[in-house]
């Protein structure tokens, strides 16, 4: 891989239009003057920041600590609190301003101010610490897109508790191995939640978890969401209404230090198990708040959307946290996309007066398929920036987004990140000249490059490897239980201390990044990241399964459609049997891992394309999965007649 070749080529540009230009907060001047300084002082850039737009109970002197590199602290000795910085500080001038507005799936709509924002958390601050959580303890979050999951993770902020929000789509297999792995004391969840006309069981599974193991767990907080009855164990679950009653709604703000982890996020990596991204409190909170301001230029009028679920880092840095802490209004929605129809999105941008919205590629090209009547049944005229997020946005549907639901007006916002990088580091400001498909320039203070195998930077046009030179404030500080394995995976080239970031990507010669994928394997399911490894795994786990391989196959609407390859340890059953034996095992990966790593396709053979040394040679299968004659060299192959058993069964 010393080079990659990238296929596509695009050559148009987008100007700002002079509205844009003459409405936003970072005018070109600014923006030149941020890139000077940081190019000039790094440390210097990120601490005046620090300075400028945090609220700090105990002043920092220290900008970065990397006297022990790859671990690098942020403004070490300053101590603050995240969840006073969303909070409290707007109570002066914006008690009464909208913090949330939250539209529910049946359309029921709750809309708390910074001053009721602020009771609830602080009642909520105060039933933990009831229940016995103090600063540093664990507690799982397994909850659906309701208000209440942000008053969580901000009650826990407010306190000192480390929060690992659980994706509630995710099993009771996949929420066990988490809440065993970070060692939590508690966990919140809701008896359900409400999505596209249904209601779905959430406090079931959390009971099959504990019921399996779990032991650190101590208490189940469950808020009531929907009608339904739940099991609720004596002595260990508790009714959220109930947990609150008479606690008081002032809450003293728990300072911490800069360095103190504020969450983990559990992420899939292409090997092993989930690895569990520890973020900070003090450069967390830095980039998240500043993003906020560059990207979406969020000021005082405006409602901002953005669409992830809190299950995922961009829940947390673009719903939970960065939004409050620049004092904006954010809208919650609990729903799907296309329920009652595939115009909501639309309905709850209208109905609310959204003016900045945020979604994934994979809603882009799933709405788009509708085509462009639902959204013209709208009035879309309030928004006036696009962002996305999650993967390469293809410049097809970079153009329904920009003309269809921007009027060509909105400036594309295509924001690339991870969760490890906890905010945005190579996008555009809504200033910018853009060209679709690309993510354009780092951010100032993000030193990143191309690098070829041996570490050599590349030109204009050849890909490589994405890698960021320099530490940044919101960067992963460590995986939980796994220190080995941060230094392992981030940091693996030799003499240097390059974060390398796992995605492959060609710099054209303006300094625009485009970025071509994932090194590894890592599946991209409709915006969600999932690793092989754990598919296989689930797989294995059916007592009829020997083996397993996972690939990705491109779909227009998920990205990516998951395509399994397994050896059974019988023989492979015919006709009917077949079909059964299918469906069982699909459900099978919905029940162990959850319904959005289910395969698309299951084949059947009696081994698995390895080299010699028992190499599964995933790149066959991909070939194989795509439908396409494979020309790669397979004469490392242990058995090659192996690919035609795969290759004549779809
Ligand atoms: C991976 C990170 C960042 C929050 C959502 C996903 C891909 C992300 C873009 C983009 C091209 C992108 C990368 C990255 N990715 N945004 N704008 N253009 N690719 O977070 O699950 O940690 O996944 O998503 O491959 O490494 P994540």
């Amino acid at each position: 891989m010393s080079k990659i070749e990238s296929i596509l080529t695009e050559t148009r540009v987008f100007e700002p239009s002079a509205e844009t230009l003459a409405s936003v907060a970072i005018t070109q001047n600014k923006l030149d003057e941020m890139y000077t300084a940081a190019a000039k002082d790094n440390v210097g850039f990120w601490s005046d920041l620090a300075r400028e737009k945090l609220s700090w109970s105990k002043p920092f002197t220290v900008g970065l600590d990397d006297s022990n590199a790859p671990h690098y602290k942020w403004f070490t000795d300053g101590e603050l609190n995240v969840s006073y910085n969303c909070i409290d500080r707007h109570l002066d001038t914006k008690s009464d301003k909208l913090a949330i507005i939250f539209e529910g799936d049946q359309g029921d709509i709750e809309r708390y101010t910074y001053k009721e924002l602020h009771d609830h958390v602080c009642r909520f601050a105060n039933t933990l610490t009831a229940q016995g959580i103090t600063k540093g303890d664990r507690v799982i979050i397994y909850m659906p897109m309701i208000p209440q999951a942000v008053i969580a993770m901000q009650a826990c902020a407010r306190i000192g508790a480390i929060h690992s929000i659980v994706f509630g789509g995710f099993s009771a297999e996949a929420l066990k191995d988490r809440i065993e792995d970070a060692g939590a004391k508690l966990v919140i969840t809701t008896n359900g939640s409400r999505r596209g006309g249904k209601t779905i069981p959430l406090k079931g599974a959390v009971d099959e978890a504990l019921s399996k193991g779990c032991d650190s767990i101590k208490k189940v907080i469950v808020y009531r969401r929907t009608d339904d009855e739940v099991m609720m164990k004596e002595g260990r679950d508790i009714d959220w209404f109930e947990a609150e009653a008479g606690m008081s709604d002032y809450h003293d703000p728990v300072m911490v230090e800069s360095e103190h982890p504020l969450f983990l996020l559990y992420t899939s990596g292409s090997t092993g198990k989930p690895k569990g991204v520890q973020h900070s409190t003090g450069g967390y909170l830095l980039n998240a708040h500043v993003t906020n301001e560059w990207m979406f230029d969020l000021n005082d009028s405006d409602v901002f959307w953005c669409t992830a679920d809190v299950g995922w880092i961009t829940g947390h840095t673009y719903v939970a946290y960065g939004p409050l802490s620049v004092g904006a209004t954010m809208l919650m929605f609990e729903g799907v996309p296309t329920y009652p129809d595939a115009g909501r999105f639309w309905q709850v941008c209208q109905d609310h007066g959204v003016t900045v919205f945020y979604t994934a590629p994979t809603a882009i090209r799933a709405l788009m398929k509708f085509g462009g009547d639902l959204p013209n049944k709208y009035d879309l005229s309030k928004l006036r920036i696009l962002g996305t997020v999650g993967e390469p946005i293809n410049p097809e549907a970079w153009m329904w987004y920009y003309e269809v639901i921007g009027g060509s007006r909105c400036p594309i916002i295509d924001t690339w990140w991870q969760t490890e990088t906890g905010a945005h580091m190579i996008a555009p400001f809504p200033i910018t000249s853009l060209k679709p498909g690309s993510c354009t320039k780092a951010l100032p203070g993000i030193d990143a490059a191309i690098l070829d195998e041996d570490g050599n930077e590349l030109g204009p046009g050849d890909g490589g490897l994405l890698i960021i030179k320099q530490p940044w404030p919101s960067m992963i500080r460590t995986i939980w239980n796994d220190d080995q394995r941060y230094k392992d995976t981030y940091f693996p080239l030799e003499g240097n201390n390059y974060y390398v970031v796992g995605d492959s990507a060609h710099k054209d010669k303006d300094g625009y990044f485009w970025i071509l994928g994932r090194i590894d394997d890592v599946l991209n399911v409709s915006g969600h990241r999932l690793g092989t490894m754990e598919i296989e795994s689930a797989l294995v786990s059916h007592p009829l399964v020997a083996e397993a391989a996972i690939v990705g196959r491109p779909h227009d609407i998920k990205g990516e459609a998951v395509s399994a390859f397994v050896v059974l340890n019988v023989d492979t059953p015919e006709g009917a049997e077949r079909e059964a034996l299918i469906l069982e095992l699909r459900n099978w990966v919905a029940k162990e891992i959850g319904p959005i790593a289910k395969p698309d396709e299951i084949r059947f053979g009696t081994n698995l394309p390895k080299t010699r040394s028992g190499k599964i040679m995933r790149r066959l299968l991909k070939t194989i999965a795509k439908g396409e004659e494979v020309t790669q060299d397979t004469s490392t192959l242990e058995d090659p007649s192996i690919l035609d058993q795969f290759k004549n069964q779809k």
